[in-house]
């Protein structure tokens, strides 16, 4: 088989913070700015999408793909508390309205990592009125856009922190850590800085999972009708050895998640690599494989694995691939991955998997967090001083793919 169904979504993602430049009034900003810093650099004008973002829906289009998932930015639509900015909620209606004029189908996400300072500065998501003012926020937000949207993801990777906690073989400079957090809870002047990538992990799932459902509640009362998600983060995780700990890690990074996920309308998978668990936690790659620039193992074939992982777990509630890419300066190795792992997704669907949709990781080269701009898993490239795009090979392939709703002979593309 080797057709995907009718009506099948193909596109591409970005986040806000990532891509749109400037974001100012957000934590990460703050992070970014300080000493010492785990920022590589800070995010500047990132890709400059928050002025470009109709130049970048054209040509998403114009690739062939369908869909675009972007996220609307918690920092600018309230960037003081209880001040929600009407020209922000107007920039994202514009957005939601460029995709559609472009016969984009728009996917939102209500959070992507980073969260206006005043709300870090009270502690963030560690402290009890975090999901009151989450779900505020997206009761607002949804008022604005909701007639717009077509589909939208409340958190997108929550279970990140639980994920890190796994990480045994790579070095955390802990102090550095800790005396960034010092350093941002001074610069505030409240004494505290709850930032969602340095939180207590069993504290941020109990709160995030409970503002999950609530949310979602509030996007369902309109305006618009549209089916409401959670994106996860997944891994093909390989058990190493009798005493491996795979199992346990399962249980804790994605139990809960995907629990949560199967009371939603939809599970968004996202899936880059695969992690081998021994008996002391991940055990980073075998010597020799290939790494991407991430330092992961490049393995396409992670997305089946996790696809079929949620779909066991999630029963009958649609998947669609919220995020699925690679970091390499070689693009004809993303078109390797991009191959591999649909041809994984189509043997999901021969199996009767409810699959609907694919959406790359990213749309552009942008800001990888910690690691600044040297990762690239764009499908299309930003000088990072013109701000010029550059579509690379990826692309239209990926693009081919879309219109074909196949996947086609590699020659015939070439
Ligand atoms: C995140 C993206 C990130 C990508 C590549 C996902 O974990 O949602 O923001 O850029 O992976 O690392």
């Amino acid at each position: 088989m080797n057709e995907f169904p009718p009506g099948f979504l193909w596109g591409a993602a970005t986040a806000a913070h990532q891509v749109e430049g400037n974001n100012t009034n957000s934590d990460l900003w703050l992070l970014e700015h300080i000493q010492p810093t785990l920022f590589q650099e800070p995010s500047l004008d990132a890709c400059d999408h928050y002025h470009r973002f109709h130049d970048d829906i054209r040509m998403l289009a114009g690739l062939g793909l369908n869909t675009y998932r972007f996220s609307v930015e918690w920092a600018r639509v309230e960037p003081e508390r209880n001040h929600f900015s009407t020209a922000a909620l107007d920039h994202y209606r514009r957005v939601l309205a460029a995709c559609h004029e472009n016969g984009v189908t728009p996917m939102l996400s209500f959070y992507h990592f980073s969260s206006p300072r005043w709300f870090a500065a009270m502690g963030g998501w560690e402290k009890k009125p975090a999901a009151d003012l989450f779900v505020r926020f997206c009761e607002r937000a949804a008022r604005h856009l909701g007639d717009l949207t077509t589909f939208a993801t409340t958190f997108n990777e929550p279970n990140i922190p639980m994920l890190l906690r796994w990480i045994s073989n790579i070095d955390i400079p802990f102090t550095t850590v800790l005396r960034m957090k010092k350093q941002a809870a001074k610069a505030v002047g409240t004494g505290n800085f709850g930032c969602f990538f340095l939180g207590d992990a069993d504290k941020l799932q109990e709160v995030m999972i409970g503002a999950h459902h609530r949310a979602r509640a509030a996007m369902k009362s309109g305006p618009g009708d549209y089916p409401v998600g959670v994106s996860i983060a997944l891994q093909d995780e390989q058990a190493v050895g009798p005493k491996s700990r795979r199992d346990r890690k399962c249980d804790e990074v994605y139990g809960e998640w995907l629990r949560a996920a199967a009371l939603s309308d939809f599970v968004g998978v996202q899936s880059y690599t695969r992690c081998r668990v021994g008996k002391s936690g991940d055990m980073g790659p075998e010597p020799g494989v290939e790494l991407t620039q991430m330092g992961y193992e490049f393995w396409p074939e992670a997305l089946e694995v996790c696809v079929r992982y949620a779909h066991a777990r999630c029963g009958e509630v649609p998947i669609y691939i919220t995020e699925n890419g690679v970091s390499t300066e070689d693009d004809s190795r993303r078109v390797e991955y991009i191959r591999r792992a649909l041809t994984g997704l189509l043997r999901c669907l021969a199996d009767g998997i409810d699959v609907r949709g694919y959406i790359h990781w990213s749309l552009l080269d942008n800001f990888e967090w910690i690691m600044g701009y040297r990762p690239k898993f764009g499908l299309i490239s930003v000088d990072r001083v013109t701000q010029e795009r550059e579509v690379k090979p990826s692309a239209h392939y990926l693009g081919a793919i879309a219109r074909g709703n196949r996947i086609p002979d590699l020659a015939a593309i070439r």
